[in-house]
């Protein structure tokens, strides 16, 4: 039997798995890393802490495995998005990485946007964002200009750990898309865009697809790992490309529901010139010459998270959930809006933050829990909302991540979204995609489909109840409008805001 690895570069933590050309997951390790979050706003992590971590979790994965290492022909990566590695002449990293939820770079945003916006959006395909790359090259350009100086290449998280296992740089085109930098239908890096804002072109890191091969294990790396130095390393994708390749979302007419950190609806796209005028995210595909369309909630699990480690500390998240399926849908009047670090989709906004309206003396902890789950599928289903507007059926929802975990959040998903939603068996999220990816890169199947059809199963659907979606389609409304009626009073809290 012949194995490959999927390694996920997450916001928390890396986690690598063992798959075999059945399709099944052999082994599983994971470690975690620290957010530095030394201001308000800024997210950052040590790229080291990313290297040595994924080592030491390629470790144990080939010793628990108990797997002739010969027998492993590949490995491929997934990776959080849009972070910024900038590395000197000798390739050594020169700050730490800017991560995609940080949001230092509005002001930087803002004259993206206002000198430039329209041709970027018609290059890019995307809207300027705190989270995207360029603001942040800007940013590192306007407050530490020897930095920048001494740039020789900026990479994104994955590939930066990919180049520390091979030695090889280069960036693939799914997460090359979320950089801004890049003519996303032409699939180069864009001069224009270079020339505008000052950045030497020869910064940017050659670019290959995401199945290809890209070289093999370094020497030390081998050691470290137990794997062989022979072991071919393939390009892999973004965490969101990777996601909707692990569900099988590789023709139209099927939607990705990802809830991780943040949460994600995503929908296939063949035509590179469909336009969404930047309503949503539109990216290139981890399958060669395809795309997304993509929501974004920034926090999304973060806003569980967040709940839990603030109120419910020493419960696990199954303690924690296991009451919401006993509170009547609407949380007894109680709504969230998951804003707990600004927005993307569909309202661009860093200023604003999260509410919790309509809090009454007769509400428990468990009224509170649904009504976050509900306050993040909301946020989701004004993606979704956005999606049916522009003509795109969402009637199939593959649910990933932490929302498919827990089979109330499955129902109240199919109710708010009113659409089938299906859950996996044994899911392993953008590791699988990454895996998949490898799998085709060493010849394993002629295509991401057939490989799909072999390594995909769905396990249960839930159906959407006409009742339950009456309810919800009413509450919607009034969600929509706590975002334009905290606007303003959010702005004003934000001067108060003291780190
Ligand atoms: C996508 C995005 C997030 C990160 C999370 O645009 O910023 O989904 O990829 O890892």
């Amino acid at each position: 039997m012949k194995y490959v690895i999927g390694i996920d570069l997450g916001t928390s933590a890396v986690k690598a798995i063992l798959v075999n050309e059945k399709g099944e997951v052999c082994a599983e390790t994971s470690r975690s890393y620290p957010l530095i979050q030394t201001k308000a706003g800024y997210n950052e992590q040590n790229p080291e802490e990313w290297v040595e971590q994924t080592i030491a979790a390629l470790a144990e994965l080939v010793s628990k495995s108990s797997i002739q290492s010969q027998d492993i022909e590949g490995i491929s990566y997934s990776g959080q998005m849009h972070g910024l590695v900038l590395l000197d002449k000798q390739h050594q990293v020169l700050r730490n990485a800017i991560l995609w939820n940080d949001t230092r770079t509005t002001p930087q945003c803002e004259k993206i946007t206002e000198e430039f916006g329209e041709q970027l959006l018609t290059i890019s395909k995307n809207r300027v964002l705190e989270g995207f790359t360029l603001p942040k090259i800007l940013w590192v350009q306007e407050h530490e200009p020897d930095i920048f100086g001494k740039t020789a290449v900026f990479m994104l998280p994955k590939d930066y750990v990919r180049f520390r296992m091979t030695g090889v740089i280069n960036s693939e085109f799914s997460d090359a898309a979320g950089t801004l930098l890049l003519n996303l239908p032409e699939k180069k890096w864009s001069k224009d865009v270079c020339v505008k804002f000052g950045i030497p072109e020869q910064i940017c890191p050659p670019l290959v697809e995401s199945s290809d091969c890209v070289g093999t294990l370094l020497q030390e790396i081998a050691i470290e790992t137990g794997l062989l130095e022979k072991t071919r390393v393939f390009a892999g994708g973004a965490d969101n490309a990777c996601g909707a390749i692990g569900a099988g979302i590789l023709s139209s007419g099927k939607t990705l529901c990802s809830i991780g950190t943040s949460g994600v609806i995503l929908s296939y796209e063949e035509d590179k010139e469909r336009d969404f005028k930047g309503k949503v995210h539109f990216f290139n595909h981890g399958k060669k010459d395809s795309f997304y369309t993509m929501g974004v909630t920034l926090a999304a699990g973060y806003s569980l998270t967040w709940f839990k480690d603030t109120f419910c500390k020493n419960e696990s998240f199954e303690e924690m959930l296991s009451d919401v399926g006993d509170v009547a849908i609407g949380s007894n009047g109680l709504l969230f809006t998951p804003y707990l670090v600004g927005e993307r989709t569909p309202h661009p906004d860093s200023l604003i933050r999260a509410s919790f309206i309509g809090m009454d003396a007769t509400h428990k902890r468990e009224h509170f829990v649904r009504a976050v789950m509900e306050g993040i599928t909301f946020s989701l289903q004004e993606s979704i909302k956005i999606f049916r507007e522009e003509g795109i059926t969402v009637d199939k929802v593959i649910s990933i991540g932490g929302g498919a975990k827990n089979e109330d959040w499955l129902q109240m998903q199919a109710d708010i979204f009113n659409a089938k939603v299906i859950k996996l068996d044994t899911e392993q999220g953008p590791a699988l995609g990454a895996a998949m990816l490898a799998a085709i890169g060493c010849n394993w199947f002629v295509s991401l489909e057939e490989c799909a059809e072999k390594f995909i199963k769905e396990s249960k659907s839930f159906y959407p109840i006409e009742e339950h979606v009456k309810e919800y389609q009413r509450l919607f409304t009034i969600y929509q409008d706590v975002y334009f009626k905290t606007r303003e009073l959010n702005k004003s809290l934000a001067n108060f805001r003291k780190q």
